[in-house]
C-alpha cells in the first residue's frame, strides 16, 4: 500500500515501529523511479538538487519555478513512496500568504503530498500552523538548515554547545506543536538527536545525526556516488560516476575507431 502522511505520523504511536524509515531524495523522473523501486518510504524532492543537479554552490539560488519543474518530473516516477517537496529559499519566508500559495502549488501542480521547510523559530511556526490548518502537511527541518548557510558560515555541524542544543530541541518540540508530521535533524550530535527523538511523538529523520533517529535520509546522488563531492556523513554505496565515465569513454573510443555502430 502506498505510504501516506497519516502512516508516517502514526509511525511511533503504533507502539511498535517495525523498522526505521528510509528516505531518499530525487530530482527527476529517473532518480524517482530508482528510489521508489528500491522501496524508500519517502521520496524527498530536496532543494539540495540546486547543488546536485543544477550545479549551484548552495541551495539559495533555486527558484520556485525550478522546483516545480523537478517536482513534476519526480511525481511521474513515484508510485508507492510518500512524495515530499522542499520549499525553496524565499518562497515561504516573506509572508504566510505567500507560503500558502507556494506550498499549495506544490500540491496542486506537482502532486506533492507534503512540503518541507527549514527552521523552528516563531515566524516558521505560525506558517507551519497555517499550512497544516489548510490541509498542507509539513515536514520540519532543524539543525544544519542549508538555507541559512550564510548565517552559519558554512555547512557546519550545529548544536555543539548546550545553548544551541537546547534551542534546537525546543524548535523541534515547537514544530511538533505547530502540526509538523515529521522532522529532519541535519548534522547535529547523536546525543542531541536521541534526546529530540525521545521528546517527540512524531518521527525524526536524521542525516548526519547518528543512530537514534526514527529514520534516515541521504541525498541519492551521494548514495550512488554520482556527485563530485559528498558531505562527511554520507555513505557512498556504489561509484556510478566512474562507471558512467568509463561507459561514455568506451562509446567515444568505439565511435572514433569505427567499432560502433558495428
Ligand atoms: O535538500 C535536501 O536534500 C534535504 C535533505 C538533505 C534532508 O533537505
Amino acid at each position: 500500500m502506498a505510504v501516506s502522511v497519516d502512516k508516517i505520523l502514526r509511525w511511533k504511536q503504533t507502539g511498535a515501529p517495525a523498522q526505521p524509515l528510509a528516505v531518499l531524495t530525487a530530482w527527476d523522473v529517473m532518480s524517482a523511479q530508482i528510489v521508489d523501486a528500491a522501496g524508500a518510504d519517502i521520496v524527498l524532492v530536496g532543494d539540495s538538487l540546486a547543488m546536485v543537479s543544477l550545479g549551484y554552490d548552495t541551495t539559495l539560488p533555486l527558484t520556485l519555478e525550478d522546483m516545480l519543474i523537478c517536482a513534476k518530473a519526480v511525481r511521474r516516477g513515484v508510485k508507492n513512496a510518500l512524495m515530499v517537496v522542499d520549499l525553496p529559499f524565499l518562497s515561504y519566508q516573506i509572508s504566510i500568504e505567500e507560503a500558502i500559495r507556494t506550498a499549495g502549488r506544490m500540491l496542486k501542480e506537482a502532486g506533492a503530498q507534503a512540503v518541507k521547510l527549514e527552521g523552528g523559530h516563531e515566524g516558521v511556526l505560525e506558517t507551519v500552523h497555517r499550512l497544516v490548518q489548510w490541509g498542507i502537511p509539513v515536514m520540519g527541518h532543524v539543525g544544519l538548515t542549508p538555507q541559512s548557510v550564510n548565517q552559519f558560515g558554512g555547512f557546519r555541524k550545529q548544536g555543539k554547545t548546550e545553548k544551541e542544543a537546547d534551542r534546537i530541541l525546543s524548535e523541534a518540540q515547537d514544530l511538533e506543536q505547530a502540526g509538523a508530521f515529521a522532522i529532519v535533524l541535519e548534522h547535529i550530535p547523536a546525543d542531541l538527536a536521541r534526546d529530540i527523538t525521545k521528546a517527540l511523538v512524531i518521527p525524526t529523520i536524521g542525516i548526519g545525526a547518528g543512530v537514534h533517529c526514527d529514520g534516515q535520509v541521504l541525498v541519492t546522488a551521494d548514495v550512488l556516488g554520482l556527485s563530485a563531492w559528498q558531505p562527511p556523513f554520507a555513505k557512498v554505496y556504489t561509484n556510478l560516476r566512474q562507471q558512467a565515465i568509463d561507459a561514455a569513454q568506451q562509446f567515444c573510443g568505439e565511435v572514433r575507431s569505427g567499432q560502433y555502430p558495428g
